[in-house]
């Protein structure tokens, strides 16, 4: 628990470097200090910068089993400390602990495929003679690292989101500005901590902590960066895209996820898995199930089974094994997500179960009847609140789905093979999940949305491929 009530030191090509001035960082769940935090300033970000843009060669010029190498024995070292690195986790973002256990086996995972990836990168040949006047050439293309790749990461999964973003940088020979979260920076320290012994190269990865305005914005906007990978809100990341020019840009943004139950399926053996998905982590994800419509024949019973469920789960300490829902990230999310429930209720819907909060606990909340153009509905609730509504066929159901702002990952539980077929035609998202909740992600799969939910694709092949450029060879002959 050493590194967690540090007075932390911005790392900085290679070196860690005092901030000159300090913040304090509190515990979502307890409001106690647990480290303080340095606050960078432009020079700080401009020297990051200037590491990073120094050390693209080095990286470029790493062959792929060197990169592969770093990234095995950090590997290595992160399954060595995996129970120290959940504390932080569960600290500094208040994740209960299991979860938070989970979240590092997921990170170890991560990098493991960006180590397996780094070895795979390749192109392929062209047959220039398939068009007149290619007769003669021969030619191949590669794929080459982009340089500086500036990562802005948010607070939900300060482990493995950064590792979506700094493992396929590595894997594919580029250097990295990284700034985390301000709620959520110990993770990424000790990341760089265990990346400098792995033996990344100085300036390979630069962690700086601050403002948006000071170091986000210098890291879009710098000419240098190659490209922008950011996870968070829908308006951040649309500012990003605005001020980026012509970086390469991947958004990983929001959702208000939902889940389709059809006729015929056993209620009975999906609700603890639907349960999970809506409240893991308090519901901070942006795959969290967030709204579930059930065929009228299986309305009653679904919502007997889920409801019951709800009500079992603990709520407390991040720290305590036994704890399911914690604290949400700030008191000004327990306000949103209450003002939220109170526009639903003073609307006409049914809270069920929770609606209320203790300290930055909010009790998970079921919701029946909200209208589709309530905040709890329509926004992406980011809280442990789900909203339960009826169809009568499967029409409405896609509609119901589809009509939101956001499209990153759908599920339908469903027994008939020609509805399963259908609802991943006809559902507008990034991934469709049969027979499953859309919170289903393992970290090699392709992750991204369309519509609010962003741009570019996650999942370590995918990642490389964004932060990698195409270079064409042609030989004539
Ligand atoms: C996210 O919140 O976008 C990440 C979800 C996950 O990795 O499970």
């Amino acid at each position: 628990m050493k590194s967690t009530i540090d007075k932390k030191k911005l790392y900085i090509d290679g070196e860690w470097r005092a901030g000159s001035s300090y913040q304090e960082l509190r515990s979502p769940y307890s409001g106690e200090v647990i480290a303080e935090i340095p606050v960078a300033e432009v020079g700080d970000v401009e020297s990051a910068i200037e590491a990073a843009y120094r050390a693209r060669l080095t990286m470029r010029n790493l062959p792929a089993h060197a990169r592969a190498g770093i990234l095995e024995r950090f590997v290595q070292k992160l399954s060595e400390r995996s129970d120290e690195a959940a504390e932080i986790i569960a600290l500094e973002a208040a994740k209960p602990i299991a979860t938070a256990k989970g979240e590092v086996a997921r990170t170890i995972a991560t990098y493991k495929f960006a180590a397996e990836e780094a070895k795979r990168i390749s192109g392929e040949t062209i047959p220039f003679d398939a068009a007149v006047g290619g007769e003669g050439r021969v030619g191949y293309t590669v794929r080459e690292p982009l340089g500086v790749i500036g990562a802005i990461t948010p607070f939900n999964f300060p482990m493995n989101l950064v590792a979506h973003k700094v493992g396929p940088a590595i894997a594919a020979g580029n250097t990295i500005v990284l700034k985390p979260a301000s709620q959520t920076p110990l993770s990424s320290y000790f990341v760089a901590e265990l990346l400098e012994e792995a033996g990344l190269p100085k300036g390979a990865l630069n962690v700086v902590t601050g403002s948006g305005k000071t170091v986000g914005d210098r890291i879009v906007t710098d000419e240098r960066v190659n490209m922008v990978t950011f996870t968070g809100s829908p308006a951040v990341g649309i500012g990003i895209r605005n001020k980026a020019g012509l970086k390469k840009v991947t958004l990983e943004l929001g959702s208000n996820s939902a889940l389709i139950v059809d006729e015929g399926v056993n209620v009975s053996r999906i609700v603890d898995r639907a349960v999970m998905g809506a409240f893991a982590y308090q519901g901070q994800v942006c795959i969290s199930l967030q709204r579930v419509y059930v065929h009228e024949s299986k309305y009653d019973a679904f919502v007997e089974a889920f409801v019951e469920k709800t009500k079992s789960l603990n709520t407390g300490d991040p720290l305590h094994s036994e704890t399911d829902v914690s604290a949400l990230i700030s008191e000004g999310d327990v306000e949103r997500a209450l003002s939220w429930i109170k526009e639903a209720r003073n609307g006409g819907a049914d809270i069920v179960v929770g609606g209320g909060s203790e300290g930055n606990v909010l009790e998970p909340t079921v919701i029946l009847n909200a209208r589709a153009d309530m905040n709890v509905s329509c926004q992406e609730v980011f809280a442990p609140i789900v909203v339960i509504n009826k169809f009568n066929s499967m029409e409405e159901a896609y509609d119901l789905v589809n009509d939101s702002n956001y499209g990153l990952q759908a599920g339908i539980y469903t027994d008939n093979v020609h509805t399963a077929l259908e609802a991943a035609d006809r559902l507008h998202v990034g991934g469709v999940l049969i027979n499953d909740i859309p919170t289903f992600r393992v970290d090699h799969m392709p992750y991204g949305g369309v519509k609010e939910s962003g741009t570019g694709r996650e999942g370590i092949k995918y990642a490389v491929e964004e932060m990698t450029e195409m270079k064409l060879v042609v030989f004539n002959r």
